[in-house]
């Protein structure tokens, strides 16, 4: 599909890497056929040597001749990216975001530009294994979203939604949903750590038990409520009884409730205004 086309990555960090990586190494294109366009001399030179791929600090000489354009900037940077950019894409090449609440509108009207999809990945994009909900303006072709699913697909699995709004509660849910995993994992290991085991044994005990029960519930019958399969561990009187006695009693299922929808909430502000987007760290994940 990806023979004879040209990807650009605007902003070749960590998600444009997993990306190339995937692009590669599932031999949906060759190096030849993708380049990279970011700010640092030496991180460039390191994706070159790499994965072969050109690499350039010109962001609209990296842009001008692609068939898709990736932006893969952090949020906060976008702004002055996109007039950078104005004028090189393409006529009908396809612009691929994956910038946290930056809308279609605000690309679309940024680089004058009407052919764009937007998407919310995860972290765990990282290795292969991460969700990516996405959607797509009324100019993208078919061809166009059939591309969009193979880049995607090097991630992990993508999940294409009619409207737009859908991504925001994507933010929420899976795009910010590794925190949610990571801090529950990091109590449970903390806990372990209280009843006296050492941290180590603690950490295999809590990962090895979120692995085997997600491989669980998703390798059972698909129509499988996650009520039953907790109420199956919960026998009366006993140990998991109790324990969910405690956790119902803390409010631990609206908490997760509140602060998903908190995190909703903050992905709609952040998408009317990039003003009220807080500084992020360099490096960090944060979406
Ligand atoms: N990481 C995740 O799990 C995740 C999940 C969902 C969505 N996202 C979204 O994906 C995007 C990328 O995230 P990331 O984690 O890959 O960030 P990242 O590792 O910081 O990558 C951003 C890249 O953009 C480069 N850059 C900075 N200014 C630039 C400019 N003016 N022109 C071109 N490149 C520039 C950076 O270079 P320097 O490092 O030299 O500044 C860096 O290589 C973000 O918008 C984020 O919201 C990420």
């Amino acid at each position: 599909m990806f023979k004879d086309r040209m990807i650009a990555f605007i902003g070749p960090g960590v998600m444009a890497e997993a990306m190339i990586n995937g692009l590669i190494k599932n031999k949906l294109a060759g190096p030849e056929g993708i380049s990279a366009s970011g700010p640092e001399l030496d991180h460039n030179e390191e994706l070159h040597k790499r994965y072969g791929i050109a690499v350039s600090f010109n962001n609209s000489a990296a842009a001008q001749n692609a068939d898709v354009v990736v932006l893969s900037v952090k949020p906060q940077v976008l702004d002055h990216v996109l007039p950078g950019l104005k004028g090189s894409i393409k006529s009908g090449a396809l612009v691929l975001s994956i910038v946290a609440g930056a809308s279609i509108e605000k690309i679309s009207n940024g680089l004058s530009h009407s052919i764009v999809v937007r998407c919310m990945p995860n972290t765990p994009a990282q290795i292969g294994e991460g969700i990516t909900v996405w959607t797509a303006s009324k100019d993208v072709s078919a061809e166009q979203l059939e591309m969009t699913r193979q880049v995607l697909g090097a991630l992990g699995q993508e999940i294409f939604v009619d409207e737009e709004n859908y991504l925001d509660m994507a933010t929420a849910l899976s795009g910010t949903g590794p925190a949610y995993v990571f801090l529950f994992m990091e109590a449970m290991v903390d806990a372990g750590v209280h009843l006296g085991f050492s941290r180590k044994i603690a950490e295999q005990l809590v990962a090895q038990t979120v692995r085997g029960s997600v491989d669980y519930y998703t390798g059972r019958d698909p129509n499988s409520h996650l009520a039953r399969l907790r109420n199956e561990v919960t026998s009366p009187g006993g140990t998991s009884a109790a324990a969910l006695y405690y956790l119902e009693k803390a409010g631990f299922r609206t908490a997760i409730s509140r602060a998903i929808w908190a995190a909703y909430e903050r992905s709609q502000e952040l998408g009317k205004s990039a003003k009220s987007h807080p500084p992020e760290q360099s490096g960090s994940n944060d979406q």
